[in-house]
């Protein structure tokens, strides 16, 4: 078979999106904090907005904003998923802005997937964004966030996975490939971290360093510390249990107060407004 040029936004999505996890992990903590469950919610750094999508798809009473300040990446979104949506796309809506600034209407949910925060590496900068999310927030509204940790977090290493052939959010197929997660340089004086997305394969043509990303490898209790500090009364972690059988996680998302003796891992925070 000759190489097929898949686009990057596809394999990303493919390689760490899943939004029926995410989607059932939001319901799961806004029914926590006020009993009953979203109608809107705002995707914050949200590349080709497939949450804001799948979200609306979800309930036809239910209304999405994607957040991004990269305008192509937005186009994008809007020639390859919002029109997959039908007459449900008029209850997405792009806002080409910084997250730091956005002036969104008020939502139930916001998220903040795939670390996309750690952007931002001195903690006003954070705090001025955890503000901005809080400000935009309805009352009893959730904030989720993910953040990676361990010893191997700390590391200069690699780690491969391989995703196997399917379909992507408009249904086109795509060949299966590798992705690899490339941990390329760690300072541990500031936290800087410095990665990269490679996808390779013998059936697609590869693309190196089709993302890069420079980030503060921010810990649990410095972002929970941070969120009380804009206001919300809450912060819960979400961990995936550990099975020694299969030698991987258990795939069951709980609220954890201890989590000890993993190289690597990676937490849901949800952090409630008062309601
Ligand atoms: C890692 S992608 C996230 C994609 C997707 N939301 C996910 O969960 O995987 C990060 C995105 O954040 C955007 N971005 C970076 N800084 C931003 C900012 N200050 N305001 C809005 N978007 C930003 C980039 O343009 C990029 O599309």
């Amino acid at each position: 078979m000759k190489p097929v040029r898949v686009s990057k936004h596809v394999l990303y999505e493919a390689s760490v999106q899943d939004t029926e996890v995410d989607i059932t992990l939001i319901d799961r903590m806004v029914a926590r904090s006020t009993g009953g469950t979203a109608k809107t919610l705002r995707e914050d750094f949200c590349g080709t907005a497939v949450l804001a999508c799948a979200w609306v798809q979800s309930d036809p009473e239910r209304e999405s904003w994607g957040v991004d300040l990269h305008d192509p990446t937005l186009k994008w979104a809007e020639k390859h998923r919002l029109s997959e949506l039908g007459e449900d796309a008029d209850r997405v809506h792009l806002l080409a802005a910084d997250v730091l600034t956005v002036q969104s209407p008020s939502v139930n949910v916001i998220a903040a997937l795939n670390f996309s925060y750690m952007i931002f590496e001195q903690r006003d900068l954070l705090k001025r964004y955890f503000l901005n999310v809080f400000d935009h927030l309805t009352p009893g509204g959730v904030f989720v966030l993910d953040l990676f940790g361990g010893p191997n977090a700390q590391a200069v290493m690699k780690e491969k996975k391989k995703v196997p052939a399917g379909t992507d959010f408009s249904e086109a197929p795509y060949p299966d490939f590798t992705y690899e997660w490339d941990q390329a340089d760690f300072n541990a004086v500031n936290q800087h971290i410095t990665c990269h997305i490679h996808f390779k394969g013998k059936n697609i043509v590869p693309i190196r360093k089709a993302f890069t990303y420079d980030w503060r490898l921010w810990s649990i209790t410095e972002i929970t510390d941070l969120l009380m500090e804009v206001g919300f009364i809450s912060v819960d972690p979400y961990f995936e249990g550990w099975c020694d059988e299969s030698g991987t996680t258990d795939g069951e998302l709980k609220i954890r107060k201890t989590y000890k003796d993993m190289l690597a891992w990676i937490c849901y925070l949800g952090a409630t407004k008062a309601s």
